[in-house]
């Protein structure tokens, strides 16, 4: 089934809103396979937003994402890159709908609360970046069937 990796930002840490966040991935249906707080070392920051090296908010991102505890989580689920992005909203809170966590969370660009993986190849790069295979736990719930048509 399809991962994405969701980055809780340090900012959504700082500001209490960790267990909001996750509850709207958990509410949605998607299942949590990897979970952890830590934090990024700027080598990993560098190395996960590496498509944006060059572009003129790169080193601000970077010191964004290092600035201070961040919580790591790895999704599964049909669509999980889609459904995780369309619930996390656009990518500037000023234009996220309400509804999305961007859009009732946030207001400026640098400040988004959360990532979610861009595309299929890309969850599973990332999600490798941060956790380790022992680190990962595939596993069933009791609910799957109403969530997972033909599960
Ligand atoms: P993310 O990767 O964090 O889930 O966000 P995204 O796909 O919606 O946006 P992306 O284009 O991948 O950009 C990564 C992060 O860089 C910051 N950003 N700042 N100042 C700017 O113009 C600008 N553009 C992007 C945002 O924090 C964005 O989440
Ligand atoms: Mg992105």
């Amino acid at each position: 089934m399809e991962r994405t990796l969701i980055i809780v930002k340090p900012d959504a840490v700082q500001r209490g809103l960790t267990g909001e966040v996750i509850r709207r991935f958990e509410a949605r249906g998607l299942r949590i396979v990897g979970m952890k707080f830590m934090q990024v070392s700027r080598e990993l920051a560098e190395k996960h937003y590496a498509v944006h090296q060059g572009k003129p908010f790169f080193n601000g991102l970077v010191d964004y994402i290092v600035s201070s505890p961040v919580v790591v989580i790895a999704l599964e689920g049909t669509n999980a890159i889609e459904a995780a992005r369309g619930t996390i909203g656009a990518t500037n809170p000023a234009k996220a709908g309400a509804g999305t966590i961007r859009g009732d969370f946030g207001l400026e660009i640098g400040r988004n609360l959360v990532h979610g993986s861009d595309s299929p190849e890309n969850g599973l790069i990332e999600i490798a970046n941060f956790f380790t295979e022992a680190e990962l736990i595939s596993w069933g719930r009791v609910t799957d069937p109403w969530i997972f048509e033909g599960r």
